[in-house]
């Protein structure tokens, strides 16, 4: 049996992919970076590491449904067995997530069902963590399911909330977990040690 084929999803800087490129390379298959935003910097990143590269931007498209569609072609054509999501800011139609049932993951900046849902992206949950006073926040990395930020959980980290962060410190403390749970969490669904149980997920020991 060959490698896992992984796809990742990205529309900004990146570093996510970057964590999964530097920690995976030869555990999995990157078979496609694929961005919405053609000067996503995550692009290049993709381009150093010689994985193949899409764009497929939403304005190009008449609803989500058509652009949906687009990227279900792609991950189709390149049998892709796992979609990771990495900073990517656009909600998937269900067609998608109903064609890859258990088999897209997210990464979240901020510890689900706190800070999630439509909207909750990126500087926008930092801000929303500092504004409620909560002293403790983190990363999620999940399953994604037709409910935003609602799918099972497969790892999570706690980062502290410093009294003086801005949304950049905490946002940058966030990431370097996200940096270290994500391809693990990768790792464990291509050594097949994901078992879901309902919104549970067991993680089966190795
Ligand atoms: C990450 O912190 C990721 O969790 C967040 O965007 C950042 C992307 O950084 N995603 C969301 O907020 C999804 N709701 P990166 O491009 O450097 O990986």
């Amino acid at each position: 049996m060959g490698l896992l084929r992984v796809a990742v999803f990205v529309s900004g800087n990146g570093s996510n992919l970057q964590a999964l490129l530097d920690n995976l390379t030869g555990m999995v298959e990157f078979v496609l970076v694929l961005a919405n935003k053609p000067d996503a910097y995550a692009l290049v990143r993709a381009g150093k590491a010689g994985v193949p590269t899409a764009v497929v931007r939403y304005e190009d498209y008449p609803h989500r449904a058509a652009f949906t569609r687009a990227i279900l072609d792609l991950v189709t054509e390149k049998k892709v067995d796992l979609i990771c999501l990495a900073g990517f800011n656009r909600i998937l139609d269900p067609l998608l997530i109903e064609a890859f049932p258990l088999r897209i993951m997210n990464t979240h900046p901020a510890l689900l069902p706190a800070f999630g849902g439509e909207g909750m992206f990126g500087r926008r949950v930092h801000e929303a963590v500092l504004a409620s006073g909560a002293k403790i926040s983190g990363a999620t990395v999940h399953f994604v399911t037709a409910e935003t930020d609602r799918g099972p959980i497969i790892l999570q980290a706690a980062v502290p909330v410093l009294d003086d962060d801005t949304p950049e410190t905490l946002a940058g403390r966030v990431l370097a977990a996200e940096h270290r749970l994500y391809p693990e969490a990768v790792r464990l669904f291509a050594a097949g040690r994901l078992r879901v149980e309902g919104n549970r997920v067991r993680i089966i020991p190795g």
